[in-house]
């Protein structure tokens, strides 16, 4: 199979879909694999890298949108809309549900968009494609909620981790799932007093044998979460509900109450957010202030370290990438309902459930296109 790799455009997107030594497999697979020259530039990959791992390297993004396949990392930007092809696979994060502009325009080009984000595994538990930039995001919304809690970013001058003699800040994570458990790891490793809601008991029992009475859980009910909330000097948001838009689970009635210059990180706001006042931010602009608190809603966050990022998401990827390759789109899927599950447009038809509600589309099952 042809399969393209572009040059990232989201703002300050330095990720790649494909490091030299994924091109390598695939090469050694009997693919053919162009990688839009630069690509990779900025986080080390070299063209000569990838040359050597077998790629063509090509000049513009037309060039890479030849392929049969593009395999990328965020979602495609309008500029990219036009180059998209009928038939053509898009394998890539696409998070359409809070996004109307680009699924129109998905479907009208009448592409097979795998979204890394619904792809599950056997369990139909976990999705193996989302835990890496999860495991990412957690751990980055610490560092850059610590760093807006600075005084000259706005915030109000509390150190996390306290001083002896001073107690350390509050930290609540809502959303114990991924990213949520790896945002608290990063606040009890900087000394914070961390809690966790979940809707999901069994979730929140894993968390309490794991971390012991360091790490405090609470169920998240509308009053517990108030509670939690107003006394935050940092919030977290990390709920999912897969491929649906994220419930706005903190109001602006509760930000009012929050102390000025507290912080709020929404990592879920690719999936629209769960605070009322977030909207999307970039890592040009990252932060916002809304009634004093501090807002940070960038939809990319693994970007600000997109060298670890790009390793970690391809260990993810590749493997599926390399059945879709081998097989073709509709053998692969079929022999993987987890990855049927990534379907989410198809031909010109919404192909999963959740964004079809989400956005007033009719639900097409993926079984009956092919
Ligand atoms: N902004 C970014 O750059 C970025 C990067 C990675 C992931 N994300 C997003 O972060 C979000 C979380 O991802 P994840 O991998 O941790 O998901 P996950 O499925 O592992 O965890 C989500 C958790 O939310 C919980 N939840 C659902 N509804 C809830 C509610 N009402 N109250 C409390 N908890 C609730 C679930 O029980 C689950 O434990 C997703 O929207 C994901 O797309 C964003």
């Amino acid at each position: 199979m042809r399969i393209g790799v572009p040059k990232e455009i989201k703002n300050h997107e330095y990720r790649v879909g494909m490091t030299p030594e994924m091109v390598f497999v695939f090469v050694q697979a009997g693919h053919e694999v162009f990688v839009e020259t630069g690509a990779g530039a900025k986080i080390g990959f070299t063209d000569e890298m990838y040359k050597s791992a077998g790629a063509k390297i090509v000049a513009a993004p037309k060039d890479v949108y030849e392929a049969e396949m593009v395999i990328k990392v965020k979602e495609p930007q309008p500029e990219e809309f036009p180059l998209l092809k009928e038939g053509q696979i898009l394998y890539c994060y696409l998070h359409l549900a809070p996004d109307p502009e680009q699924t129109k325009y998905l479907l009208e080009r009448k592409v097979v968009g795998i979204a890394y984000e619904t792809v599950t595994d056997s369990s139909g538990m976990r999705l193996p494609l989302l835990i890496p930039m999860s495991e990412m995001a957690g751990r980055i919304a610490i560092q850059v909620g610590a760093t807006a809690l600075q005084m000259a970013n706005g915030g109000s001058g509390v150190l996390l981790g306290g001083v002896p003699g001073v107690t350390p800040g509050n930290v609540v994570i809502i959303g114990a799932g991924v990213v949520g458990t790896h945002a608290a790891r990063m606040a009890l490793g900087l000394g914070a007093n961390v809690t966790i809601l979940d809707k999901s008991l069994s979730r929140l029992r894993e968390l309490d044998a794991q971390y012991g009475p360091a790490l405090k859980t609470l169920y998240s009910s509308p009053m517990n979460l108030e509670q939690a909330v107003i006394h935050a000097d940092l919030v977290v948001g990390s709920v999912l509900i897969p491929g649906k838009m994220a419930p706005k689970l903190v109001t602006r009635s509760m930000i009012q109450k929050m102390a000025p210059g507290s912080v709020i990180v929404d990592v879920a706001i690719d999936q629209g957010g769960c605070f009322e006042t977030s909207k999307p931010t970039t890592h040009s602009a990252p932060t916002y202030v809304v009634d004093g608190v501090v807002h940070y809603c960038v939809t990319n966050m693994p970007g600000a370290c997109a060298r670890t990022s790009t390793l970690a998401l391809v260990n993810a990827t590749m493997p599926y990438g390399l059945q879709i390759a081998n097989k073709g789109y509709k053998q692969a899927l079929k022999e993987d309902p987890g990855l049927m599950l990534g379907l989410n447009v198809c031909l010109g038809h919404v192909t999963h459930h959740h964004v079809a509600q989400d956005l007033g589309y009719e639900y097409v099952p993926p079984q009956k296109l092919f």
